[in-house]
């Protein structure tokens, strides 16, 4: 395990970024998101970063739990306030996905992928998860919240969680430097940021789309109102899944509560299409 967070090493580590100052360091706290929402609403700026240890009461999509044990994990929240209409919230979390990828691909020689519309995958195994958080004011986005979590040195058993997981150390079967991986994704989200309000090829939402793992393959969509089974097709540039179902009919599903699935004969490749 690389040694614990301690204040002037994120300072002097993230000295020179946009985004991650100021710093708040937690050795235990409840939610990052939660403790960078409460700030946001107090007028935090941009680029405002809770970094933890260990979470307590992590939070994931859906209202799942999200565990993060003491030095094993990253777990961080940034503020962010970009001119964006409310229909563009969604482009946040493909900011993040993207950032994401980059970073571990670039600290740990590890080809990562996205599961729709947030996981973070390697070797077809969740190792992060990102939940992004927004608040709006009329039709325009005030700020959002994205918080990440990734699996560095630990990973839930598969009674714990409902998708196989693993951890980055796992994977390069060798120690990660978390701080080096955190400067990582704040400078990918800092490079990508302007590209945030742009749709169709060539954009961010191209770049979210090209790592998705699952489409063209036969998946379960767990909605409230019951699971749909079909093709993964495609996303479209406000985010949502098109699902062709068995019936042949196309049906567009928002992030929302939707959990994805591969079907018992479908599996998650390592290489998205
Ligand atoms: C998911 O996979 O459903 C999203 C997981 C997001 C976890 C991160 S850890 C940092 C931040 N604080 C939280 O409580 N959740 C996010």
């Amino acid at each position: 395990m690389s040694g614990a967070f301690h204040a002037q090493m994120l300072l002097h580590g993230l000295a020179g970024l946009r985004l991650g100052h100021p710093v708040h360091l937690y050795l235990q706290i409840g939610s990052t998101n939660d403790e960078a929402k409460y700030l946001a609403d107090a007028g935090a700026r941009e680029g405002l970063l809770v970094v933890a240890e260990e979470q307590t009461a992590g939070r994931g999509r859906a209202g799942r739990g999200w565990i993060t044990l003491p030095g094993m994990a990253l777990a961080f929240s940034l503020v962010l306030r970009p001119n964006l209409a409310a229909q563009q919230a969604p482009h946040l979390t493909m900011l993040a996905g993207v950032a994401a990828c980059e970073a571990i691909e670039q600290c740990c020689g590890l080809r990562a992928a996205l599961k729709w519309p947030n996981d973070v995958l390697v070797s077809g195994k969740k190792v992060g998860g990102i939940l992004v958080e927004s608040a709006f004011d009329g039709d325009r986005l005030d700020y959002a919240v994205v918080g990440v979590g990734i699996n560095v040195s630990f990973a839930p058993s598969t009674a714990e969680v409902d998708f196989p997981a693993t951890s980055l150390q796992a994977e390069a079967q060798g120690e990660v430097d978390r701080l080096g991986l955190l400067r990582a994704i704040l400078e990918r989200l800092d490079a990508h940021y302007p590209r945030l309000d742009s749709a169709g090829d060539g954009t961010l939402y191209g770049d979210w789309r090209a790592r998705l793992a699952l489409m063209g393959e036969p998946i379960v969509a767990h909605a409230p109102d019951g699971e749909h089974r079909g093709t993964a097709e495609t996303v479209d540039s406000d985010g949502a899944l098109v699902l062709r179902l068995d019936s042949g009919e196309a049906m567009r599903l928002l992030a929302g509560d939707v959990r994805l699935r591969p079907t018992a004969e479908g599996s998650v490749r390592s290489t998205p299409t």
